[in-house]
């Protein structure tokens, strides 16, 4: 078995300081043009579709998924996350304990939602997000991230129960209004830019949610969601509309299609725009990975249905089995009425200053981490999860090359904080076009290859972090390590 010894019991809720005070963080000092909010995570009766009953999930401030958070560069925000959760549940899935991590993002340590730091029912914890980009470095200006729960653990069936949320960011280009004129890109906003989680979720014979916590492979549903509801529709104009959508699933890897053969227009991958929009007739989502989307209705005719498909079966944690036709529709838009479209798609949108050809030459080190199953449970270079143990002391500023390697056929999504790594090679080859642009989550191992070269510099903040897998039961079951930036 698994050793969990070395690990403190993230039962017992103590504070950064060793304390048990309601705060977790006492008074801060954050700049005056912070903006503050306040999140209570709670539980919230959802209803996932009108032929079932209502289920008792855990929301931030009792929403499903989460409020979406809008975050402007160079404002920072400050979000106090109240644990309302109860501490003896009916249901049993989940443990009212958290840690709250934006993913994607970057922030100080301690308010990355490391897995230990956490806060129990009746506890609150403030996190600080400075909201600019990395260096100051305008291709670093992000896009769609995620915030979900991060406590030790738990995580698998803590974002299972409902504890995810996007976070959205605008900058100077990406302004979020598609009637601001260049140097504003235009993209299409307000209604006609959504944000689409998709999940997998399984259902007793009564319409109850069940989870299975001695499932270490990864954990897979039956029934799809689109934002919390089961194969829903969307009544949509003819028109352009912008998509982000986020595979929110546990362990499941999706491959998109559109069932009427129409391409995508992708924009960005994970946190950031692309440097120039790329056309796919589908793409691939493992856990954690987003993918923005431009979808045109403006050639179809009002009635027209048109279903996004996901066409990769999957019957374990191991790897999705193939592609198989049609597919599994996971929402129907419905083309409904006419509007009109001011919204432009630029070929340029984020362009890359310090890329491969800058950063490559200044390599100096190289690492490697095997991502390998071990005694039931899940091993990087041989080691669980230890939270006295680090793998990796990058400097900031030095671009090292990272190679991830997965054995026995698994897939791992794997994620590393406080990063937008270059994907440089899958098995040697160049790596497939949607893989060009900035990405923290990148699919290793199946079918898909056996190793993954990337190209990995963190500029800014001192401390420690964790990468794992995203496939959540391994993430669990000990397949996190971590990394201590250095001077
Ligand atoms: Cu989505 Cu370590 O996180
Ligand atoms: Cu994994």
């Amino acid at each position: 078995m698994a050793p969990f010894a070395t690990l403190a019991d993230p039962g017992d809720c103590l504070n950064v300081d060793g304390t048990t005070a309601f705060h977790v963080h006492g008074p801060r000092v954050v700049p005056t043009n912070t903006e503050f909010f306040l999140i209570h995570e709670r539980p919230v009766e959802h209803s996932f579709h009108p032929q079932l009953p209502p289920n008792v999930l855990w929301g931030y401030d009792g929403s499903i998924p989460g409020p979406t958070f809008i975050a402007r560069s160079g404002t920072p925000q400050l979000v106090r996350f109240v644990n309302d959760l109860p501490e003896n549940d009916p249901v049993g899935i989940g443990e009212p304990i958290s840690a709250i991590h934006r993913h994607g993002g970057f922030q100080a340590p301690e308010d990355d939602g490391y897995p230990l730091d956490t806060f129990c029912t009746g506890q609150s914890r403030d996190y600080f997000y400075p909201n600019r980009p990395d260096a100051g470095l305008l291709q670093s200006e992000h896009s769609t991230s995620w915030y979900h729960d991060h406590a030790i653990d738990i995580t698998a069936v803590n974002v299972y129960r409902g504890l995810a949320g996007f976070y959205l960011y605008k900058n100077s280009l990406d302004t979020m209004n598609e009637l601001d004129p260049p140097p504003a890109l235009g993209l299409p906003s307000g209604e006609f830019d959504i944000g689409l989680v998709i999940q997998d979720k399984l259902f007793d014979a009564n319409g109850f949610l069940v989870f299975d916590s001695f499932d270490h492979n990864g954990f897979l549903g039956d029934k799809f969601l689109v934002n919390g509801i089961i194969q829903p529709f969307l009544r949509v104009a003819r028109r352009k509309y912008r998509f982000r959508i986020l595979n929110g699933s546990n362990a499941r890897v999706y491959q998109l299609f559109l069932s009427n053969g129409q391409p995508f227009v992708a924009i960005a991958t994970d946190s950031n725009l692309l440097e120039h929009p790329v056309t796919v007739k589908s793409f691939v989502l493992s856990p954690a990975e987003r993918v923005e989307v431009i979808l045109d209705f403006s050639r179809s005719s009002l009635g027209d249905e048109i279903f996004l498909v996901n066409r990769l079966e999957q019957d374990d944690g191991r790897k999705p089995a193939g592609l198989v036709s049609p597919g599994t529709p996971l929402l129907k838009f419905v083309v409904s009425r006419d509007a009109a479209d001011p919204s432009r798609v630029p070929d340029t949108l984020l362009p890359v200053t310090q890329g491969p050809r800058e950063l490559l030459p200044q390599v100096e080190v190289e690492r490697t981490f095997k991502f390998e199953r071990s005694d039931g449970a899940w091993v990087i270079n041989g080691d669980f999860f230890d939270e006295n143990r680090i793998s990796a002391k990058p400097r900031l500023g030095r671009p090292e090359i990272w190679t991830f390697e997965s054995g026995g056929g698994w897939v791992h999504p794997v994620h590393v904080h406080l990063s937008e790594f270059f994907v440089l090679s899958r098995d040697g080859e160049a790596p497939p076009v949607l893989e060009r642009g900035r990405k923290e989550t990148v699919l290793v191992g199946g079918d898909f290859n056996r190793e993954v070269k990337i190209l990995i510099r963190f500029q800014e903040f001192l401390g420690r972090y964790v990468f794992h897998c995203h496939n959540i039961e391994h993430e669990d079951m000990r397949m996190m390590a971590q990394f201590e930036t250095q001077p």
